[in-house]
């Protein structure tokens, strides 16, 4: 499974917003960090999470155990399953955050925002 990969960081650095829709193109042109934007391949029993760090990433994370929202990135395309998640409000599963330590996926090609733990809406759940 290929996954393009983009940080939050780096949307807030330059003013982007979560629902651009050309967010992945003009992350393209901005020279960011291959640590910011770039691609990985996620392994069969590889969680998100785990395949980033496998490939050498550090995104956030706490507990492993899909209870405490450091580890949520946002699905701009793709879907992810979600075997355990204590934590992530319907509301906020339905415009598409998920948690990586628990996060499988289910199609052959993903976009992800990783390091959404800071947004307003997220904050509030992170223990
Ligand atoms: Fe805590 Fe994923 S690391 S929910």
């Amino acid at each position: 499974v290929r996954v393009e990969f983009l940080d939050y960081a780096a949307i807030d650095d330059y003013g982007w917003s979560l629902d651009d829709d050309d967010l992945f193109r003009k992350a393209s042109h901005a020279d960011l960090d291959e640590s910011a934007h770039g691609r990985l391949l996620v392994h069969p029993d590889e969680s998100l999470l785990e395949a980033a760090e496998n490939r050498g990433f550090a995104w956030p994370f706490s507990c492993r155990g899909g209870a405490c929202a450091n580890c949520a990135v946002y699905l701009v395309e793709g879907e992810l399953s979600q075997p355990t998640d204590h934590i992530m409000p319907e509301e906020l599963a339905e415009r598409g955050f998920r948690l990586s330590c628990n996060g499988y996926p289910l199609s052959d090609d993903l976009k992800i925002v990783f390091n959404v733990k800071q947004l307003a809406e997220l904050d509030d759940l992170i223990l």
